[in-house]
């Protein structure tokens, strides 16, 4: 059983000790159910795995994975740093009363008016990505007469072997500067025209649902030849080693993620490794997490609605949400696991294909899941969809968002209300 779901003597799968129909009565399907205390271990493990190798680390919550200003608080409750990506988780952070000086700010096209909330609400680090930025931040703190810490991003020309649409880090990429044609040396040298801004180091992001170290051990190597050559041609020297996120985690069983702490062991004692061959100390090292805290926390329940038997095909089962609230199959072809909730003790069956609810061939949540015999009115869980999902579910075809709520210790407490028709009607203009 995944995301710490238990079964109850009734036959029922329950969530942090509650039972998935009793949250489905309470708050209605499709319903994002997220175990506080998964995402809580998972954060420890990132912390110990850290200690056992005695690094300087610092941990960034990447809120693109899942936002909400209840997540914000969770995070800044763990001690965590957030990694906003755009005014508005910008803006979700600062509602939530996150401790702005614990702030770092991605982007590859920072509008004027994200970097002047950012200046205004004297956030911790910007990761620089493009030389627009560098002219345009430099103006902004000027007249605003602030300083601000940055990092420059590196595109390390690392392909690691994941889903082409969510690999960062090859060379041909839109995120940051390019490392072998003297893009990083120029835009270390256009900084420090900046007055105002402060370089204290180095990002690279290879890549998401990474199963190994090997990237992030070629990306340290590459970075720390970096940081000899900062050092030694303009006395820069890096002090923060930012390796973003990207560990993968498991879906289904066909994936096999290397241990959070191996990873993490593995990556620090390279980059240590790649410091000291290069004369220079391990810099602090910072990642910025966002699928490998959240994912296996989330579990969405669905209401099981038609079925449609093709002789001899295939049996489609339907439910009451689907690519709205779950593109992940049909953006990249994601693979889950499923159960049907409340008949865990009868055997998987049957073998149907879950399909969504809009009005699209390609909204589907899983092709051939092996699943206990699903009747109408039944619960469908899917497992590990804590990140990515809901931040970013659709209103395609005006279908309303899930509610959200998180479980701890035998209770539930909401923390996204569920869309109603009256906000799909929020922004007409015209009413
Ligand atoms: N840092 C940077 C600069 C990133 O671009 C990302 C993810 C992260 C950190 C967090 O990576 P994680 O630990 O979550 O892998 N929508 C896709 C994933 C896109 C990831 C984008 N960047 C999906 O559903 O798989």
């Amino acid at each position: 059983m995944q995301s710490g779901g238990q079964v109850l003597s009734t036959g029922e799968l329950a969530i942090g000790g509650v039972s998935t129909s009793a949250l489905a009565q309470a708050y209605g399907t499709p319903l994002i159910v997220y175990d506080e205390a998964v995402i809580r271990k998972q954060i420890s493990d990132y912390k110990e795995a850290f200690q056992a190798v005695r690094a300087e680390f610092r941990l960034a919550y990447a809120c693109k994975a899942f936002c909400s200003v209840y997540m914000c608080k969770l995070a800044q409750d763990e001690g965590l740093w957030l990694d906003v990506v755009s005014g508005g988780e910008l803006y979700t952070a600062i509602q939530s009363g996150f401790d702005t000086r614990h702030l770092l700010m991605h982007g590859n096209n920072k509008s004027m008016e994200e970097l002047k909330l950012a200046i205004s609400s004297q956030i911790g680090l910007i990761v620089i990505d493009n030389f627009y930025e560098i002219e345009l931040l430099g103006q902004l703190l000027e007249e605003a007469q602030a300083n601000m810490d940055v990092l420059i991003r590196v595109s390390p020309g690392v392909d690691v072997h994941t889903h082409d649409f969510i690999s960062t880090g090859q060379q041909d990429s839109k995120f940051g500067f390019d490392l072998y044609s003297g893009q990083v040396e120029e835009a270390v040298t256009a900084i420090r025209c900046q007055p105002r801004l402060r370089l204290m180091g180095l990002h690279a992001h290879i890549g998401s649902q990474i199963f190994d170290a090997e990237g992030f051990r070629v990306a340290a190597e590459r970075l720390a030849d970096l940081s000899k050559k900062l050092v030694r041609e303009y006395g820069v020297v890096t002090h923060i080693l930012n390796l973003g996120g990207g560990l993968g985690i498991r879906y289904t069983a066909e994936d096999t993620p290397m241990p959070l702490e191996t990873l993490v062991e593995e990556v620090v004692l390279a980059a240590r490794a790649a410091y000291e061959h290069d004369g220079l100390s391990l810099p602090l090292i910072m990642l910025e997490p966002g699928r490998s805290i959240v994912a296996e926390a989330g579990t969405t329940l669905y209401r099981v609605g038609s079925r449609k038997e093709i002789p001899g095909l295939r049996t489609y089962v339907a439910v009451d949400g689907g690519m709205t609230d779950n593109p992940r199959l049909a953006l990249y072809g994601a693979k889950y696991e499923a159960v049907i909730a409340n008949r865990l003790d009868e055997p998987r069956s049957e073998v149907v294909s879950v399909a969504g609810k809009a009005c699209e061939s390609g909204d589907m949540l899983i092709w051939d899941a092996p699943l206990q015999k699903a009747q109408p009115g039944d619960l469908l869980a899917v497992f590990c969809t804590g990140a990515y999902n809901y931040a970013m579910a659709s209103n395609y075809n005006r279908i309303t968002r899930p509610a959200v709520v998180f479980v701890r210790d035998g209770a539930a407490r909401l923390v996204l209300r569920r869309e109603s028709y009256e906000d799909l009607l929020r922004l007409e203009a015209t009413l």
